[in-house]
């Protein structure tokens, strides 16, 4: 394989199609090298709703490539691989939505953007790590049911204690392996180095953790901290912009097995083969497209 001609073929069909190439902090670094946008969901979101091009290569996850449909349902969404899925997203459903509404008919619900759109067109407002806890506070509602991910709920149940905050349980397989007990040895090995981890980590580990936010947030933390080593509490794809971007910085990632396999699927080979067979184009139904973006634009407004 030509890593060089397979770059140059994506350059010359980006340039054909009027497309951008928007990669997620987990994506695998040579995708991330060639990516025109690198980020984490909201701002990815954000870069979908803004840019004028008429494709967009979403190198992440479903729901990810799905927001950005939902976001710009006028543009090519193309997802290269098209089994690479979200397990927490997958642990909440359209029924479960109905059925919480029939028990909870007073809360309103803010659902993570780790969620597919039948949901969050269910929903009233969406959220990313990155502003969970803005939106949660700034909801006018008191009582929440916050969903699919416990963790970053817990998360947001601490930082609002003035809401009542319902929580599902869901969660995230990656974070999920971190331990209190990892965390414990990684502060012993590296005891100068500050904690950063993302809020899908259980509780017990955000509870050690110097800070705690999205994965442009932890990188953008650490490029402005004046501290010299960190330990990294979510998956390892976060490592290329933080060395980049901290050359003299050392990073220690929490625990071997932070790798998310569904992130891993896209190479740049199925990133040339998207642009050159137009693979896989996201289509999403209309009533659906129309509720979601609802709760979307709404996240946009409040955070
Ligand atoms: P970010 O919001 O930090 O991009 O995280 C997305 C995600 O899926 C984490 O597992």
């Amino acid at each position: 394989m030509d890593i060089e001609k397979i770059k140059r073929e994506i350059e010359e069909l980006k340039r054909q199609k009027n497309a951008i190439i928007v990669a997620h902090n987990y994506q695998i670094d040579e995708i991330q090298e060639i990516a025109d946008f690198v980020g984490d969901s909201f701002y990815l979101s954000k870069v979908c709703a803004e840019r004028t091009e008429n494709v967009i290569v979403f190198c992440g996850v479903h729901f990810m490539a799905e927001s950005a449909k939902i976001l710009s349902p006028q543009k090519k969404v193309l997802f290269p691989e098209i089994d690479a899925g979200c397990p927490l997203a997958d642990m909440i459903t359209e029924e479960d939505i109905d059925s919480l509404k029939g028990k909870y008919p007073d809360y309103s619900i803010v659902c993570y953007i780790n969620s597919p759109a039948a949901v969050k067109a269910k929903s009233d407002v969406i959220c990313t790590s990155s502003n969970a806890v803005k939106i949660v506070k700034n909801f006018p509602n008191d009582k929440i049911i916050f969903l699919p991910d416990k963790n970053l709920g817990s998360f947001v149940k601490k930082q609002v204690p003035e809401k009542d905050i319902i929580l599902w349980e869901g969660f995230c397989i990656t974070h999920y392996k971190i331990k209190k007990e990892d965390v414990l040895k990684a502060k012993e090995a590296h005891p100068e180095a500050l904690l950063l981890v993302h809020p899908e980590c259980r509780p017990e580990v955000v509870e050690l953790a110097d800070f705690v936010g999205s994965t442009k947030q932890i990188i953008d933390f650490a490029t402005s901290s004046k501290a010299k080593e960190f330990i990294i509490g979510t998956e390892m794809g976060i490592l290329y912009s933080l060395k980049k971007r901290n050359p003299d910085k050392k990073f220690y990632i929490l625990h071997p097995g932070m790798i998310c396999p569904n992130m891993k699927k896209n190479t740049l080979e199925s990133v040339r083969n998207a642009l050159l067979y137009d693979r896989y184009e996201i289509n999403i139904e209309e009533n659906v497209v129309e509720g979601a973006r609802k709760a979307l634009l709404k996240m946009l407004e409040l955070s």
